[in-house]
């Protein structure tokens, strides 16, 4: 696992923007897995920026999102697809038929992961994927449980995911439930790429770090994955063992 310890947000946003165009301008189909939540908004800023200025076409990148909520629509404002809509895709030329995610409207949970898996199969698998963390150590929407989930399930969502999303939710309609990626998913992408920053992140990135791989702290089983990288700030740094330089 690789650790960077960055200036600012914009520092980290352009860092991540760097390494993501630099796989697309090598494979223009790349297979990117994305991620929703406050962390990657300052590298889809960047990615935007670089698109406007001409530096990087998106138009044969193949997306998968981490997760969805259950019973959001997508042109619900909080749905993860409306926020990729507003915050990536819309502003560069990614092509809608590339785009997937999995679908938290669908009456058949089952069959929609199912699909979700045969789909990311069939693209190959991914290229690269990004990562925020939970307060909690969750990654996608797994959370703390007894055992890794390999392949994108159902789940509950935790009273920790309830209370750090539900601002988000002005009426107290968060959704209590999501589909994700199971962990098998994101390990068997190629690279992984993690943001997180702030004080809030402390102890889920020491323990992701420093402590034992465990369902408990689903981002600790990124110790097994041989390319992983890491950027974090001072804050979400703080607690790690002996420091990084
Ligand atoms: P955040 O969420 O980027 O909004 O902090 C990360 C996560 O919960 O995985």
């Amino acid at each position: 696992m690789q650790l960077f310890v960055c200036e600012s947000k914009e520092d980290i946003g352009e860092k991540v923007a760097a390494l993501l165009i630099r796989q697309v301008q090598t494979k223009p189909n790349s297979v990117l897995g994305f991620a929703t939540g406050r962390s990657p908004l300052e590298t889809y800023d960047a990615l935007a920026a670089a698109y406007a200025r001409g530096v990087v076409s998106f138009k044969d990148v193949v997306t998968f999102n981490l997760d969805e909520y259950c019973g959001l629509t997508k042109t619900d404002a909080n749905s993860y697809y409306a926020f990729m809509q507003k915050n990536l895709f819309s502003r560069a030329d990614f092509r809608t038929e590339n785009i997937h995610f999995l679908d938290g409207c669908a009456a058949d949970d089952k069959a929609v992961c199912e699909a979700y898996r045969a789909e990311m199969q069939a693209a190959g698998g991914i290229d690269i994927q990004l990562l925020g963390i939970g307060t909690n150590g969750h990654i996608g929407f797994n959370e703390p449980s007894d055992a890794f989930t390999d392949g994108p399930f159902l789940v509950t969502l935790s009273q920790s995911t309830k209370n750090a999303n539900g601002k988000y939710f002005a009426d107290g309609s968060m959704p209590t439930h999501a589909l994700t990626m199971g962990v098998g998913d994101i390990l068997r992408a190629k690279k992984l790429i993690m943001i997180a920053t702030g004080e809030s992140k402390a102890k889920a990135i020491a323990a992701m770090v420093n402590g034992p791989v465990t369902p408990q702290c689903p981002a600790s089983v990124l110790q097994t994955h041989r390319d992983v990288t890491v950027f974090l700030d001072a804050e979400s740094a703080a607690l790690l063992e002996g420091g990084i330089s």
